[in-house]
């Protein structure tokens, strides 16, 4: 391997080349990143119509004792149902309840993770005609053990009113619920039931194992909010962030048919747009353009879609005194986000409306925000597009040989158009497994193709970032979790090796060799970069070579580093610091788990021969 460390021929990376794309799938945000423990928390997920469905939540006693029921009785004009709890046992009397009362639980996403000494704030909306006494605790799985409880007594509260507790539970459950009990005869409205941890990064809502891993990818740029879940199956269930922003108990929520669950929308634009800025990633928002994956609206009537989408961008980006971005600013975030670039649909370019309706957003977003740049869903990379975009989107998905062989797709671009952005790319064959390391090696390849191809690439994820263990929608994923548990596949830690690329330098390597099967199976790329971590002003200078190499023929190949041209500033290169991480395991197709989530990890060392 010859690398030319000039700067003749070297090239700059776009600072935002390698970010992360984010999907409501897999429960990925609802019962994921987004720190709510109640699952279905404003009795909306079964629908508008009344009686309905109020799973997940239970009822703790027979029809002898209480009977729930749902109705359309709430304070929330965009989410009208509400719980009505009718107790028919008391404390004393004939129909006497059991030592613990009867009421409903919420078991969470797949249980609540419930840590002693955190704290945990329950609000819930509650009605009654007569005056209530409720136990609010936190439970074990089976409900016998309490974890930590308190009793709401109210009178006067003939109309909704808000009810607001903490708890700090004595000992910890990763599978623990929420239970509301009384063992008093009445009627109960409940509405809007939210338990949070108040230990969220920085306070916004975000998990904190699951923000840390995201940060720890220093990702350049965040797409959200997907994927097919922008699109909808139809357009009356797609992602429409109005109806995702103001007060939390006001959000209808949606059923998200793509991937077959309810979210109560706590994740929503603005939480999206707080993400990126608290990840400092630059926001990539995906919208819909009147297309799902059902139906379609015709391009001349497509003006109402396009408003929305100018209003959202008014709600990131305008003055706290316009309309939306007034309610940003009493979301809390006065000043703008930074918002740069928006997607226009996602996988949509070959659907009839496409075309017509794109031009339309295009050419309304150009005139009243000319600095933003618009992504197209067409493939730019082998011809040129019938129209005007400033990036092109791309999506990779394969088995391992043919997504390594793809490092090469952008070697023939055209050079001078639209750059592309590929939004999603992943190892999905059956060779993937659930994320092995095979799988990683692929995208390794694929990854350094791009890189050495940054002149014209100018944005890169990997999709599908996140998976609950308990709702597998898609294989594989870069990062497993459940309750309390997190882990990274393969390729997660494979796009570690990247995070030192987005601003730096890419170097002229070549890879030479007899072998033609070596050449097939190796692929290298050599950057110039600088180490903020390092960065006090004796070092101010200091750069950082990084070669990457991937191999994945089935023989081990001895590599020859050649580096031509390096004049290091100072008068010596520090030896220390010539080191080597190695992605690598026993077996190709192994894979990381909870019980041995670095199995495949990369490994620190100092490089061997100096
Ligand atoms: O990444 C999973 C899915 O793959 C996305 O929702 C969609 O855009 C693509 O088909």
């Amino acid at each position: 391997l010859s690398v030319d460390a000039s700067q003749a021929s070297a090239r700059k990376i776009s600072e935002t080349m390698f970010g992360i794309s984010f999907e409501e799938i897999n429960h990925a945000g609802a019962g994921g990143l987004w720190a709510e423990l109640v699952s279905n928390r404003g009795f909306e997920a079964g629908g508008e119509n009344v009686p309905s469905n109020i799973h997940p939540w239970h009822i703790l006693g027979d029809e002898s004792l209480l009977i729930v029921s749902t109705e359309r009785s709430s304070c929330f004009d965009r989410n009208k149902v509400a719980l009505r709890m009718e107790v028919l046992c008391d404390n004393e009397g004939a129909n006497i309840c059991p030592v613990k009362g009867v009421g409903i639980y919420n078991p969470g996403y797949w249980g609540m993770n419930i840590e002693q000494g955190k704290t945990y704030k329950v609000v819930l909306y509650v009605r009654s005609l007569e005056s209530i006494n409720v136990s609010i605790s936190l439970t074990g799985s089976s409900g016998l053990e309490t974890l930590a409880n308190t009793n709401i007594v109210a009178a006067n509260i003939s109309s909704w009113s808000k009810v607001e507790v903490r708890l700090t539970p004595r000992t910890s459950d990763h599978n623990a619920r929420l239970q509301l009990t009384t063992a008093k005869k009445g009627v109960i409205w409940f509405d809007q039931v939210s338990a949070m941890p108040l230990d969220t990064f920085k306070g916004h809502g975000f998990r904190n194992d699951l923000f840390q891993m995201l940060a720890d990818l220093r990702p350049g740029f965040i797409r959200f909010p997907g994927g097919s879940f922008v699109e909808g199956e139809w357009l009356r269930n797609a992602f429409h962030w109005k109806a995702t922003v103001g007060p939390w108990e006001e959000r209808p929520g949606h059923f998200n048919e793509v991937w077959q669950y309810w979210t109560d929308d706590g994740l929503g634009l603005f939480e999206f747009l707080q993400l990126a800025e608290d990840l400092g990633a630059l926001p990539v928002w995906v919208f819909n353009c009147g297309i799902s994956h059902s139906d379609q609206v015709d391009s001349s009537t497509i003006l109402p879609f396009v408003q929305e989408i100018i209003d959202g961008i008014e709600f990131a980006r305008g003055d706290p005194n316009s309309t939306w971005g007034y309610i940003r600013a009493a979301m809390g975030h006065p000043e703008p986000y930074d918002l740069r670039y928006v997607a226009i649909g996602n996988q949509d370019c070959w659907k009839k409306n496409y075309h017509g309706n794109y031009m339309k957003f295009y050419l309304a977003i150009k005139s009243a925000y000319p600095d933003i740049k618009i992504i197209s869903n067409c493939d730019g990379s082998s011809q040129a597009l019938d129209h005007p975009a400033d990036l092109y989107d791309v999506h990779v998905y394969g088995d391992a040989n043919y997504v390594f062989s793809l490092a090469h797709k952008f070697d023939r671009t055209m050079r001078g158009g639209p750059k592309a952005f590929v939004s999603e790319y992943a190892v999905n064959g059956k060779d993937a497994g659930r994320g092995n390391l095979l799988a990683a090696l692929a995208l390794a390849g694929f990854l350094i193709g791009l890189e050495r191809n940054s002149d014209v690439v100018e944005m890169a994820s990997n999709a599908p970032l996140f998976v609950n263990e308990n709702d597998r929608r898609w294989n594989p994923d870069a990062i497993v979790f459940d309750s309390y548990q997190v882990y990274g596949t393969p390729n997660y830690w494979m796009q570690q090796f990247f995070r030192e690329s987005n601003g730096a330098t890419v170097l002229n390597s070549r890879v030479q060799s007899k072998q033609a099967s070596t050449l097939a199976s190796i692929i290298a790329s050599a950057i110039l970069w600088r180490n903020p971590d390092n960065e006090s002003s004796s070092s101010s200078t200091l750069s950082y070579l990084r070669i990457k190499v991937v191999n994945l023929g089935i023989n081990m190949v001895k590599l020859k580093i050649v580096i031509d041209n390096l004049k290091p500033r100072r008068s010596v290169i520090n030896v220390e610091g010539c080191r080597e991480t190695v992605l690598t395991s026993a077996n190709l197709m192994d894979e990381n788990s909870f019980q041995h989530p670095t199995k495949v990890a990369p490994i620190l060392s100092p490089l061997k021969g100096g």
